[in-house]
């Protein structure tokens, strides 16, 4: 009895595995603008998806779909993300965030590495804490996995919740709010340059 239990299990985690690893229909969506494999486009402003914490994925989707983010009319990028959630469930927004979490692609090669004195006090004294020790993000958080990011989406995003564009009180959720206020502590460009050079120096590809 225990052991037909045991194969039983076992038939499931390697179902469950193979229904992971095909990628979602609605995933055709996504290539034009995120890659093929979700390893994302900087000329088109597309963030990498592919190794990104999967709750984190699937707070961000729902919140374009619901206008907790994407909601200001200064914010171009994000009403383009409105417009495809806008024709995704629920259930296939879970599927996609898993298929994305789970892609490994390999980051490009970085030029030069650019790690920052300054930017790493900044980014281990007040941003390690939510976006842990290697940029790596937590589930419990909800917080994202920096390191897997371009130096110029960072920026935006930034820039973003200074304005308000993202994480304004009026729209956002207590997360975004959070993040607004973090924001608003390094408001300052060259910290901010300082910070983000130190967290890309942190991208897998430099810590070959
Ligand atoms: C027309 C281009 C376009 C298409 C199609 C598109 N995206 Fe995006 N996506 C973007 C842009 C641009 C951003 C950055 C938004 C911003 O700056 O706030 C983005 C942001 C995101 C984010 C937020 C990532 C983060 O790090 O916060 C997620 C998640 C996402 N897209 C998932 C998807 C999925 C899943 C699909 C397909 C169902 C999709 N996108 C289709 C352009 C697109
Ligand atoms: C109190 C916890 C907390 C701290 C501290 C914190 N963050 Fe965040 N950060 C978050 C959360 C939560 C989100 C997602 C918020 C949302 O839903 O908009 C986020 C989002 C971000 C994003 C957007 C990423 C994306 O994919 O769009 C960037 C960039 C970022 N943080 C950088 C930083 C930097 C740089 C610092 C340090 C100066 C920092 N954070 C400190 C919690 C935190």
């Amino acid at each position: 009895m225990k052991v037909s239990i045991c194969a039983g299990l076992l038939l499931l985690a390697v179902t469950l595995q193979v229904w992971a690893e095909e990628p979602p229909v609605q995933s055709a969506m996504c290539m034009s603008c995120h890659g093929e494999k979700g390893q994302g486009n900087a000329l088109l402003g597309a963030p990498r998806l592919a190794g990104q914490q999967a709750d984190y994925l699937l707070t961000q989707l729902l919140n374009f779909k619901t206008g907790v983010r994407g909601y200001d009319p200064r914010d171009p990028y994000g009403a383009q993300m409105r417009a495809v959630t806008a024709v995704l469930g629920e259930d296939e927004i879970e599927r996609l965030s898993s298929y994305y979490a789970n892609q490994e692609v390999q980051s490009p090669e970085r030029v030069e590495l650019k790690h920052s004195a300054e930017g790493e006090k900044i980014y281990q004294g007040t941003c390690a804490y939510c976006h842990g020790p290697k940029g790596e993000g937590f589930a419990h958080l909800k917080t994202p996995r920096l390191s897997i990011l371009d130096g110029a989406y960072m920026e935006r995003q930034l820039e973003n919740y200074l304005q308000g564009i993202r994480g304004g009180e009026d729209h956002a959720d207590e997360l975004g709010i959070w993040m607004r206020g973090i924001a608003l502590q390094i408001a300052d460009e060259s910290e901010r340059k300082a910070v983000i050079d130190y967290i890309t120096s942190l991208s897998v590809a430099n810590a070959r």
